[in-house]
């Protein structure tokens, strides 16, 4: 294969188009958030946001790389899964540039994608990962030819959790970063702080999770008068620690010894300290990407759109429909 391949991320707020080179060195991400004026995202307006800002945003992919059509080698998209409305623009968008600069249209699993940026920017080789991000919340790690989901939210992703409870203090979206430094701040204040303090309930299910729960007494604790920094330090304390178990959890039957952690909330210091304590403990490596890799991005897109136009066909126009709830496991890896 020849020509970069370009990426195309739609799959909610985060409309963002990016490159790698034939080889798999990521470049730059152009990306647009659309931020709920009020309450929380509204697909359609959403869609809308995307639609406007697709055009500024690939004018700017080209000029700022100095990029001609004949430069690129392929044009990929994220298929699925994801908000119908939203996922449908970048569709359109990857199928008119697909057809206009005659290459291939490669439609891609937006976890999946998740994978294999970490992969490609850490050196993990057969990793469990921990997805960490508004939309989905999964530990994850590859069996035969698919990534399997070991365990998962069974309601809300975590990332949504935090921005749901930040969203009630009156923060805007995204409020995972300000929930981060809120709950740094107040620690430093308050060093020998114990999580009983601020109690809150740990929803481990077997593999399983979910932040339904926590997400309503975070609130009650607020409500009772602590303080927003304690709650906000006692709720990363709770969640983060119930996802790190799972994925220790995941560690052990699979007898796999990477963990890669991907998605938005990966981005979250304490979260990674928390990791790295874990696997030292039981000699594992814990790792991950950049933050620009964590975060919903093209690039991630395109290198999964590289890997997978390596060594299998491209997606024809009649199978390039999206799939809102596309699963993980779906995906048959062909790569290595
Ligand atoms: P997906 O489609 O994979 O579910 P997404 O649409 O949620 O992704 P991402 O960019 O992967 O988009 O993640 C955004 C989420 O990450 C938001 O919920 C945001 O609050 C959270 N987030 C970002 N930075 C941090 C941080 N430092 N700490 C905690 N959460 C964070
Ligand atoms: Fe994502």
């Amino acid at each position: 294969m020849t020509g970069v391949i370009i990426g195309v991320e739609s799959t909610a707020h985060t409309l963002s188009f990016g490159l790698v080179s034939s080889s798999g060195e990521p470049g730059s991400s152009y990306s647009a958030l659309f931020r709920p004026i009020e309450g929380g995202i509204h697909p359609r307006e959403a869609a809308d946001h995307h639609s406007t800002a697709a055009p500024i945003l690939v004018k700017q992919l080209m000029e700022s790389e100095g990029l001609n059509p004949t430069d690129i080698g392929g044009i990929a998209f994220s298929q699925g899964p994801g908000l119908g409305p939203c996922l449908r623009i970048g569709a359109t968008v990857a199928r008119a540039l697909s057809q206009l600069w005659n290459v291939p249209l490669i439609g891609v699993n937006h976890c999946v994608a998740h994978i294999e940026i970490g992969r490609n920017q850490t050196g993990c080789y057969d990793p469990v990962l921990l997805y960490v991000s508004g939309g989905n919340t999964q530990v994850i790690a590859r069996a035969g030819d698919r990534y399997q989901v070991l365990g998962e939210t069974l309601d809300i992703g975590i990332g949504n959790m935090l921005d749901k409870f930040a969203r009630n203090q009156g923060i805007p979206f995204p409020g995972g970063p300000k929930i981060e430094i809120l709950a740094s701040e107040w620690h430093s204040d308050n060093p020998n702080a114990d999580v009983d303090d601020i109690p809150l309930p740990y929803s481990v299910q077997g593999m399983d999770l979910n932040f339904s729960g926590i997400l309503n007494a975070a609130q009650q604790r607020i409500n009772e008068g602590h303080e927003l920094g304690a709650v906000c330090w006692s709720l990363q304390e709770h969640s983060f620690a119930a996802c790190v178990e799972v994925a220790e959890r995941a560690l052990a039957h699979t007898g796999k010894n990477e963990l890669l952690l991907g998605g938005g909330v990966a981005c979250n210091e304490r979260l990674r300290e928390m990791t790295k304590l874990m696997c030292n403990q039981r000699g594992s490596i814990g790792t991950w990407p950049e933050k620009r890799f964590c975060v919903d991005n093209g690039t991630m897109i395109a290198e999964l759109g590289r890997r997978m136009l390596d060594t299998s066909a491209a997606t024809p126009f009649t199978a390039s429909e999206v799939n809102p709830s596309l699963r993980t496991d779906h995906t048959i890896v062909t790569w290595d």
